[in-house]
């Protein structure tokens, strides 16, 4: 990495942690009421991919409020499911969660970052991650190292927004997307910024089929992706 892109990288893992730090107090609310309540059936759908059996231990990475975290721990019996983020708000509200559940047992939240996981080689049955690839500064760094702590056989899984491609609904979706959709997000924090970054980030994320190419290109088996409403989120598979 060159200097240039390094101080890019830096810079935009500083922002994006500070967006979390500002927005963690509303973010399930308003993930669920930005997303018509689908973002539930999408983290359903993704750890359904992940295929973790029942004893077996998941890594949930950039678990920011442990929704999908939890989705993990209820799959199956006695799982132990390990959730990291680098921001400690969202890991204290994602704490809050786990203590209203039933999974407070199978569950460990740990502080880290998806570019250098603290886990040996070959730890986990399965690794996912939600709604995270875009925020990070270095895409393939964050596959690969998902695809290091996965044992052999396990699954890499990714759900995130993705880009819709039929035409009219296409339209319709980023009218929502770019122009409503911020100022609802202001509404709900009550400054603006944060929610700005959202269809930003989207602007600047790969489409689909590339994240595909970057889960074979990391050494992940039977790359693809399933787009879910739409095409508004897909959720990538890979098996190491
Ligand atoms: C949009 S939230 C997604 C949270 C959760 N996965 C979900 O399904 O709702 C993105 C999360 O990624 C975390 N994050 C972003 N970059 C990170 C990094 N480099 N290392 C660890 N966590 C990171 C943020 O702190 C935030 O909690």
């Amino acid at each position: 990495m060159t200097i240039d892109r390094f101080q890019q990288a830096a810079e935009k893992e500083k922002y994006v942690h500070s967006v979390f730090t500002a927005i963690a107090h509303r973010y399930d609310l308003l993930n669920t009421a930005l997303s018509f309540n689908q973002d539930k059936y999408w983290r359903r759908f993704a750890v359904r991919q992940a295929g973790l059996p029942a004893g077996g231990q998941a890594l949930d990475v950039c678990c920011g409020t442990a929704m999908l975290t939890l989705e993990l721990a209820r799959s199956v019996e006695k799982v132990k499911v390990t959730g990291l983020d680098f921001c400690e708000e969202m890991l204290a509200v994602g704490r809050g969660n786990i203590a209203k559940s039933n999974c407070c047992e199978a569950i460990e939240l740990v502080q880290g970052n998806a570019l250098a996981l603290p886990f040996a080689d070959n730890t986990f049955d399965c690794a996912t991650i939600g709604f995270a690839l875009r925020n990070v500064p270095d895409i393939k760094q964050t596959i690969a190292e998902m695809q290091r702590v996965v044992k052999p056989g396990g699954r890499v899984v990714s759900l995130e927004l993705a880009k819709p491609s039929a035409p009219v609904f296409k339209q319709l979706y980023y009218l929502y997307f770019e122009q409503i959709l911020p100022l609802l997000g202001k509404l709900g924090v009550g400054f603006d910024g944060p929610y700005r970054w959202l269809p930003e980030s989207l602007r600047r994320f790969p489409h689909q089929s590339v994240i595909c190419d970057y889960f074979t290109e990391v050494g992940l088996k039977q790359a693809c992706y399933h787009e879910l409403t739409g095409g508004i989120a897909a959720v990538h598979v890979g098996v190491k």
